[in-house]
């Protein structure tokens, strides 16, 4: 499903945070077209959530441009937010509420409401196996479905592009099974998706064009299989990795 037309596209872009004495983004350059499966791969402190939140207009950059369609992220979040559906790192549902409740809260915060809103949470529901939980509280919660929930969370409002940030951290593999099998479904059907994880072989089995970042910088990108070929000995991208960002710890 992947066009030429671009649904992201970051240029020169530069940050550092307040503090910092070295800028954590150094410069990235990188276009996304729409229905591109999108992976960026990167150690510990590479600047990946660093990245997403300005892609989704929560940061403010340094230099740069970033656009979603033809529309500066930084001045329009607005628009952005309808656009873009985000699930973060860290699991951001209301412990205290139920799985259904919690889907309400993020419907209504895109402005979903009244029969629009419980079709789109039975759908969810229904997709992401998470009917029999639905009135659980998060607090009551195995990984995997606060894991399913965070997901749900994210694409209540049915968003052009989905970005992912290590969705599939905690989950057993059934859970994983099924978040791949929605996501490449979504996919299939035109979503764009940018999607970051440390399971290399997720990326490669997910993702049909992978950014590396290090330190701040892309420093390789291509498919799966062309990375795989290119680098001499390497027989999968895990190989890959540890070739190109070397075995030092980064933290
Ligand atoms: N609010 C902040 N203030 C100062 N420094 C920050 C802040 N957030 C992140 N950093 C620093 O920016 C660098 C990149 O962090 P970021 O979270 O973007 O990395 P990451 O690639 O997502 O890592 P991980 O794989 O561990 O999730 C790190 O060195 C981190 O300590
Ligand atoms: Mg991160």
């Amino acid at each position: 499903m992947q066009n030429n037309k671009p649904a992201i596209v970051i240029s020169n872009l530069r940050k550092k945070y307040n503090g910092n004495d070295t800028d954590t983004l150094k410069g990235i350059d990188l276009v996304i077209n729409q229905g591109e499966f999108y992976g960026i791969l990167g150690p510990n402190a590479a600047g990946k959530t660093t990245l997403i939140s300005i892609i989704c207009g929560l940061l403010k950059i340094n230099n740069g441009q970033v656009l979603i369609g033809r529309q500066e992220t930084q001045e329009t979040k607005r628009n952005i937010q309808a656009v873009i559906g985000l699930v973060p790192q860290e699991i951001a549902l209301y412990p205290s509420l139920t799985v259904r409740e919690n889907m309400e809260y993020f419907g209504q915060m895109h402005a979903i409401y009244g029969k629009r809103l419980t079709e789109r949470i039975e759908q969810l529901l229904y997709q992401l196996q998470l009917n029999q939980h639905a009135d659980k509280r998060i607090n009551q919660c195995s990984g995997g479905i606060k894991r399913r929930t965070n997901l749900a969370a994210g694409m209540i409002h049915q968003p052009q592009i989905l970005i992912l940030d290590e969705p599939t951290v905690g989950v057993d593999a059934q859970s994983r099974n099924l978040i791949f099998e929605y996501l490449t479904e979504l996919n299939q059907e035109g979503t764009t998706i940018l999607y970051t994880t440390h399971y290399l072989s997720e990326a490669e089995e997910l993702c049909s064009l992978i950014s590396i970042i290090d330190d701040g910088i892309i420093v390789e990108n291509g498919t799966p299989k062309s990375l795989i070929g290119k680098h001499k000995g390497c027989n999968d991208l895990g190989d890959v990795f540890l070739k190109i960002t070397g075995k030092a710890l980064r933290e």
